[in-house]
Protein backbone atom coordinates (compact mmCIF):
# COMPACT_ATOMS: atom_id res chain seq x y z
CA UNK A 1 0.00 0.00 0.00
CA UNK A 2 1.36 3.62 -0.95
CA UNK A 3 2.01 6.16 1.92
CA UNK A 4 0.63 9.72 1.40
CA UNK A 5 1.18 12.33 4.34
CA UNK A 6 -1.36 15.17 3.97
CA UNK A 7 -0.47 18.48 5.35
CA UNK A 8 -3.15 20.58 5.77
CA UNK A 9 -6.30 21.97 6.84
CA UNK A 10 -9.37 20.74 9.27
CA UNK A 11 -12.81 22.72 8.92
CA UNK A 12 -16.13 21.52 9.95
CA UNK A 13 -18.44 22.49 7.22
CA UNK A 14 -21.46 24.33 7.31
CA UNK A 15 -23.74 24.03 4.19
CA UNK A 16 -26.67 25.79 3.11
CA UNK A 17 -28.16 24.43 -0.06
CA UNK A 18 -29.86 27.34 -1.97
CA UNK A 19 -31.79 26.97 -5.57
CA UNK A 20 -29.22 30.30 -6.06
CA UNK A 21 -26.07 31.53 -4.52
CA UNK A 22 -26.45 34.64 -2.24
CA UNK A 23 -26.52 38.20 -3.75
CA UNK A 24 -25.54 41.04 -1.67
CA UNK A 25 -28.34 42.20 0.35
CA UNK A 26 -30.00 39.04 -0.23
CA UNK A 27 -31.72 36.59 2.29
CA UNK A 28 -32.42 33.08 0.91
CA UNK A 29 -34.05 30.01 2.61
CA UNK A 30 -32.33 26.57 2.05
CA UNK A 31 -31.37 23.00 3.79
CA UNK A 32 -28.95 23.37 6.33
CA UNK A 33 -26.31 20.49 6.95
CA UNK A 34 -23.38 20.71 8.90
CA UNK A 35 -20.27 18.21 7.81
CA UNK A 36 -16.56 17.92 8.12
CA UNK A 37 -14.38 19.51 5.41
CA UNK A 38 -11.54 21.43 5.31
CA UNK A 39 -9.41 20.81 1.65
CA UNK A 40 -6.46 18.98 3.84
CA UNK A 41 -9.29 16.28 5.77
CA UNK A 42 -11.11 16.19 2.14
CA UNK A 43 -7.70 15.28 0.54
CA UNK A 44 -6.84 13.03 3.31
CA UNK A 45 -9.81 11.29 3.29
CA UNK A 46 -9.48 10.38 -0.31
CA UNK A 47 -6.28 9.50 -0.22
CA UNK A 48 -7.41 7.07 2.50
CA UNK A 49 -10.27 6.03 0.68
CA UNK A 50 -8.86 6.01 -2.90
CA UNK A 51 -6.41 3.11 -0.97
CA UNK A 52 -3.38 4.86 0.72
CA UNK A 53 -2.02 4.48 3.89
CA UNK A 54 -2.43 8.40 5.20
CA UNK A 55 -1.27 10.63 7.73
CA UNK A 56 -2.83 13.78 8.30
CA UNK A 57 -1.26 16.37 10.03
CA UNK A 58 -2.86 19.55 11.03
CA UNK A 59 -3.88 21.98 13.65
CA UNK A 60 -6.78 21.76 15.66
CA UNK A 61 -8.88 23.58 18.66
CA UNK A 62 -9.38 22.13 21.85
CA UNK A 63 -12.68 21.75 21.24
CA UNK A 64 -16.13 20.00 19.47
CA UNK A 65 -14.44 20.62 15.81
CA UNK A 66 -11.06 18.84 17.03
CA UNK A 67 -12.71 15.94 18.25
CA UNK A 68 -15.16 15.49 15.39
CA UNK A 69 -11.89 15.44 13.25
CA UNK A 70 -10.25 13.03 15.55
CA UNK A 71 -12.89 10.40 15.66
CA UNK A 72 -13.30 11.04 11.73
CA UNK A 73 -10.12 9.87 10.81
CA UNK A 74 -9.94 7.40 13.65
CA UNK A 75 -13.01 6.10 11.83
CA UNK A 76 -11.45 6.01 8.56
CA UNK A 77 -7.98 4.66 9.72
CA UNK A 78 -6.41 8.04 9.03
CA UNK A 79 -3.10 8.29 11.61
CA UNK A 80 -4.40 12.05 12.44
CA UNK A 81 -1.46 14.35 13.90
CA UNK A 82 -2.76 17.29 15.24
CA UNK A 83 -1.54 20.40 16.59
CA UNK A 84 -3.17 21.99 19.51
CA UNK A 85 -4.47 25.38 19.02
CA UNK A 86 -6.15 27.87 21.60
CA UNK A 87 -8.03 29.06 19.03
CA UNK A 88 -11.10 27.01 17.71
CA UNK A 89 -11.09 24.56 15.13
CA UNK A 90 -11.58 25.94 11.66
CA UNK A 91 -14.98 26.61 10.37
CA UNK A 92 -16.39 27.19 6.67
CA UNK A 93 -19.31 28.33 5.39
CA UNK A 94 -20.93 26.98 1.99
CA UNK A 95 -23.59 27.92 -0.04
CA UNK A 96 -24.22 24.79 -2.62
CA UNK A 97 -26.91 26.58 -5.68
CA UNK A 98 -29.27 24.01 -7.57
CA UNK A 99 -26.41 22.94 -10.38
CA UNK A 100 -24.21 21.90 -7.65
CA UNK A 101 -22.25 25.19 -7.99
CA UNK A 102 -20.72 26.77 -4.14
CA UNK A 103 -19.44 29.31 -2.77
CA UNK A 104 -17.48 29.92 0.73
CA UNK A 105 -16.40 31.60 3.49
CA UNK A 106 -13.55 30.38 5.45
CA UNK A 107 -12.97 30.98 9.10
CA UNK A 108 -9.18 29.68 9.65
CA UNK A 109 -8.99 29.56 12.82
CA UNK A 110 -6.99 27.07 14.34
CA UNK A 111 -5.58 26.49 11.16
CA UNK A 112 -3.63 29.49 10.86
CA UNK A 113 -1.40 28.21 13.65
CA UNK A 114 0.02 25.11 12.35
CA UNK A 115 3.70 25.88 12.67
CA UNK A 116 6.95 24.75 10.72
CA UNK A 117 8.53 23.90 14.40
CA UNK A 118 5.08 20.85 14.50
CA UNK A 119 5.93 20.04 11.10
CA UNK A 120 9.60 19.93 11.76
CA UNK A 121 8.58 17.58 15.03
CA UNK A 122 6.50 15.11 12.28
CA UNK A 123 9.98 14.84 9.70
CA UNK A 124 10.25 10.65 10.32
CA UNK A 125 6.40 10.22 9.18
CA UNK A 126 7.21 12.85 6.17
CA UNK A 127 10.28 10.92 5.04
CA UNK A 128 8.66 7.47 5.11
CA UNK A 129 6.10 8.58 2.64
CA UNK A 130 5.62 8.26 -0.90
CA UNK A 131 3.63 11.58 -1.63
CA UNK A 132 3.21 14.54 0.58
CA UNK A 133 0.26 16.49 -0.47
CA UNK A 134 -0.09 20.35 0.96
CA UNK A 135 -2.82 22.70 0.16
CA UNK A 136 -2.71 26.60 1.15
CA UNK A 137 -5.21 26.90 3.84
CA UNK A 138 -2.52 26.04 6.31
CA UNK A 139 0.11 29.25 6.53
CA UNK A 140 2.61 28.92 3.61
CA UNK A 141 5.72 28.47 6.11
CA UNK A 142 4.31 25.46 7.29
CA UNK A 143 3.68 24.44 3.85
CA UNK A 144 6.86 25.05 2.83
CA UNK A 145 8.29 23.32 5.42
CA UNK A 146 6.34 20.22 4.95
CA UNK A 147 7.71 20.30 1.24
CA UNK A 148 11.16 20.43 1.85
CA UNK A 149 11.43 18.30 4.86
CA UNK A 150 9.32 15.66 1.88
CA UNK A 151 12.28 16.36 -0.67
CA UNK A 152 15.24 15.90 0.96
CA UNK A 153 14.26 12.32 2.04
CA UNK A 154 13.33 11.90 -2.02
CA UNK A 155 9.25 11.51 -1.34
CA UNK A 156 7.54 13.10 -4.36
CA UNK A 157 5.48 16.62 -3.14
CA UNK A 158 2.11 17.55 -4.76
CA UNK A 159 0.75 20.98 -3.87
CA UNK A 160 -2.74 21.94 -4.38
CA UNK A 161 -2.77 25.88 -4.81
CA UNK A 162 -5.48 26.85 -3.72
CA UNK A 163 -7.76 28.66 -2.17
CA UNK A 164 -7.05 31.05 -5.19
CA UNK A 165 -6.48 33.86 -2.99
CA UNK A 166 -3.90 32.23 -1.59
CA UNK A 167 -0.33 34.00 -2.18
CA UNK A 168 1.75 31.08 -3.87
CA UNK A 169 5.55 32.50 -4.06
CA UNK A 170 8.28 30.96 -5.83
CA UNK A 171 10.13 28.72 -3.03
CA UNK A 172 6.31 27.25 -2.91
CA UNK A 173 6.73 26.31 -6.53
CA UNK A 174 10.36 25.18 -6.89
CA UNK A 175 9.95 22.70 -3.96
CA UNK A 176 6.44 21.46 -5.30
CA UNK A 177 7.08 17.87 -8.28
CA UNK A 178 3.42 18.21 -9.20
CA UNK A 179 1.18 21.78 -9.36
CA UNK A 180 -2.21 20.98 -9.29
CA UNK A 181 -4.12 23.99 -9.97
CA UNK A 182 -7.93 24.78 -11.06
CA UNK A 183 -8.42 27.01 -13.62
CA UNK A 184 -9.10 29.99 -11.32
CA UNK A 185 -5.79 29.03 -9.62
CA UNK A 186 -3.65 28.75 -12.31
CA UNK A 187 -5.23 32.52 -14.03
CA UNK A 188 -3.41 33.69 -10.89
CA UNK A 189 -0.64 31.79 -10.77
CA UNK A 190 -0.04 32.85 -14.21
CA UNK A 191 -0.74 36.97 -13.34
CA UNK A 192 1.74 36.35 -10.56
CA UNK A 193 4.91 34.01 -12.03
CA UNK A 194 4.24 34.47 -15.85
CA UNK A 195 3.14 38.07 -16.38
CA UNK A 196 0.21 36.94 -18.70
CA UNK A 197 -3.53 37.72 -17.58
CA UNK A 198 -5.89 34.91 -18.69
CA UNK A 199 -9.30 34.89 -17.11
CA UNK A 200 -9.99 31.59 -15.46
CA UNK A 201 -12.71 30.96 -18.26
CA UNK A 202 -10.86 31.10 -20.93
CA UNK A 203 -8.58 28.66 -20.04
CA UNK A 204 -10.00 25.54 -21.07
CA UNK A 205 -9.91 26.87 -24.81
CA UNK A 206 -6.09 27.56 -25.17
CA UNK A 207 -4.44 25.83 -27.45
CA UNK A 208 -2.89 22.84 -25.93
CA UNK A 209 0.86 23.96 -27.01
CA UNK A 210 0.37 27.48 -25.55
CA UNK A 211 -1.15 25.74 -22.32
CA UNK A 212 2.06 23.16 -22.34
CA UNK A 213 4.19 26.60 -22.85
CA UNK A 214 2.46 28.46 -19.82
CA UNK A 215 2.58 25.82 -17.64
CA UNK A 216 6.61 25.10 -18.70
CA UNK A 217 7.19 28.79 -17.53
CA UNK A 218 5.68 28.54 -14.93
CA UNK A 219 7.35 25.17 -13.39
CA UNK A 220 10.25 24.73 -15.55
CA UNK A 221 11.24 21.43 -13.71
CA UNK A 222 8.16 20.19 -12.58
CA UNK A 223 4.85 18.82 -13.66
CA UNK A 224 2.05 20.65 -13.65
CA UNK A 225 -2.06 19.44 -13.84
CA UNK A 226 -4.57 22.00 -14.36
CA UNK A 227 -8.24 20.98 -13.58
CA UNK A 228 -11.19 22.04 -15.62
CA UNK A 229 -13.98 20.81 -13.63
CA UNK A 230 -16.27 18.86 -16.07
CA UNK A 231 -13.69 19.32 -19.01
CA UNK A 232 -11.44 16.94 -17.80
CA UNK A 233 -7.97 18.18 -16.96
CA UNK A 234 -4.73 19.05 -18.68
CA UNK A 235 -0.99 17.69 -18.13
CA UNK A 236 1.93 19.18 -18.64
CA UNK A 237 5.47 17.40 -17.90
CA UNK A 238 8.86 18.73 -18.06
CA UNK A 239 11.55 17.43 -20.73
CA UNK A 240 12.71 14.94 -18.18
CA UNK A 241 10.47 14.21 -16.20
CA UNK A 242 7.78 12.28 -18.68
CA UNK A 243 6.98 9.56 -16.12
CA UNK A 244 6.53 6.78 -18.56
CA UNK A 245 4.08 8.70 -20.79
CA UNK A 246 4.61 9.36 -24.72
CA UNK A 247 3.97 13.01 -24.56
CA UNK A 248 4.88 15.58 -22.87
CA UNK A 249 1.38 17.42 -22.37
CA UNK A 250 -2.06 15.80 -22.78
CA UNK A 251 -5.92 15.86 -22.26
CA UNK A 252 -7.92 13.52 -20.60
CA UNK A 253 -11.73 13.90 -20.41
CA UNK A 254 -14.11 13.79 -17.58
CA UNK A 255 -16.23 10.93 -16.83
CA UNK A 256 -19.98 11.91 -17.37
CA UNK A 257 -21.98 12.26 -13.98
CA UNK A 258 -24.87 14.30 -12.90
CA UNK A 259 -23.51 16.38 -10.09
CA UNK A 260 -25.13 17.71 -7.19
CA UNK A 261 -22.56 18.84 -5.31
CA UNK A 262 -19.30 20.08 -6.36
CA UNK A 263 -17.79 20.44 -3.25
CA UNK A 264 -14.62 18.91 -2.64
CA UNK A 265 -14.74 17.83 -5.78
CA UNK A 266 -10.96 19.15 -6.03
CA UNK A 267 -9.90 17.70 -3.00
CA UNK A 268 -11.20 14.43 -4.08
CA UNK A 269 -9.22 14.35 -7.27
CA UNK A 270 -5.64 15.81 -5.38
CA UNK A 271 -6.42 12.99 -2.66
CA UNK A 272 -7.12 10.23 -5.21
CA UNK A 273 -4.11 11.43 -7.45
CA UNK A 274 -1.62 11.32 -4.37
CA UNK A 275 -3.35 7.54 -3.27
CA UNK A 276 -2.48 6.61 -7.38
CA UNK A 277 0.69 7.56 -7.43
CA UNK A 278 2.13 6.54 -4.08
CA UNK A 279 0.69 2.79 -5.01
CA UNK A 280 2.68 3.23 -8.16
CA UNK A 281 5.21 5.53 -8.64
CA UNK A 282 6.51 4.57 -12.04
CA UNK A 283 3.30 4.25 -13.54
CA UNK A 284 2.56 6.31 -16.91
CA UNK A 285 1.49 9.50 -15.00
CA UNK A 286 -1.58 9.53 -17.27
CA UNK A 287 -2.87 6.10 -15.06
CA UNK A 288 -2.82 7.96 -11.93
CA UNK A 289 -4.74 11.10 -13.63
CA UNK A 290 -7.73 8.95 -14.93
CA UNK A 291 -8.39 7.44 -11.63
CA UNK A 292 -8.27 10.00 -9.73
CA UNK A 293 -10.60 12.08 -12.42
CA UNK A 294 -12.51 9.04 -12.20
CA UNK A 295 -12.56 9.37 -8.21
CA UNK A 296 -13.31 13.21 -7.84
CA UNK A 297 -16.11 12.80 -10.60
CA UNK A 298 -18.05 10.31 -8.41
CA UNK A 299 -17.31 12.38 -5.71
CA UNK A 300 -20.19 15.12 -7.35
CA UNK A 301 -22.85 13.32 -7.16
CA UNK A 302 -23.04 12.49 -3.62
CA UNK A 303 -23.62 15.77 -0.92
CA UNK A 304 -20.98 17.16 1.72
CA UNK A 305 -16.79 17.43 1.27
CA UNK A 306 -15.21 14.74 3.28
CA UNK A 307 -18.21 12.92 3.53
CA UNK A 308 -18.83 12.74 -0.30
CA UNK A 309 -15.57 10.85 -0.88
CA UNK A 310 -16.20 6.92 -1.92
CA UNK A 311 -15.05 4.30 -1.25
CA UNK A 312 -12.49 2.44 -4.19
CA UNK A 313 -14.86 -0.14 -4.71
CA UNK A 314 -17.78 2.27 -5.49
CA UNK A 315 -15.42 3.73 -8.10
CA UNK A 316 -14.95 0.71 -9.62
CA UNK A 317 -18.04 -0.30 -9.62
CA UNK A 318 -19.13 2.69 -11.97
CA UNK A 319 -16.27 3.17 -14.05
CA UNK A 320 -14.53 -0.27 -13.96
CA UNK A 321 -11.10 -0.85 -12.47
O1 LIG B 1 -12.53 22.40 -0.99
C1 LIG B 1 -13.70 22.39 -0.24
C2 LIG B 1 -13.43 22.84 1.15
O2 LIG B 1 -13.04 24.19 1.13
C3 LIG B 1 -14.59 22.79 2.11
O3 LIG B 1 -14.72 21.56 2.77
C4 LIG B 1 -14.33 23.96 3.06
O4 LIG B 1 -14.06 23.57 4.37
C5 LIG B 1 -13.16 24.70 2.43
O5 LIG B 1 -11.98 24.38 3.06
NA1 LIG C 1 -19.47 16.35 -3.12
Amino acid sequence: MGKVVVVGSFNVDHVWTTAALPRAGETLSGEYATGPGGKGFNQAVAARRAGADTAFVCALGDDMGGQLARALAAADGIDLRGQRSERSTGTAGVYVDGEGRNSIVIGAGANADLSPAFIASRRDLIAAADVLLAQLESPAEAVLAALRAARASGVITLLNPAPANAVVTAELLSATDILTPNETEFSALLARHVGERIEGDAVAALDQARLHALCRELSPAGTVVVTLGASGCFVSHAEDVRRGDDNAYYRIAAEPVRAIDTTGAGDAFNGALAAAIASAPDAPFAEPIRRAGRYAALSTERQGAAASMPQAADVQARFGP
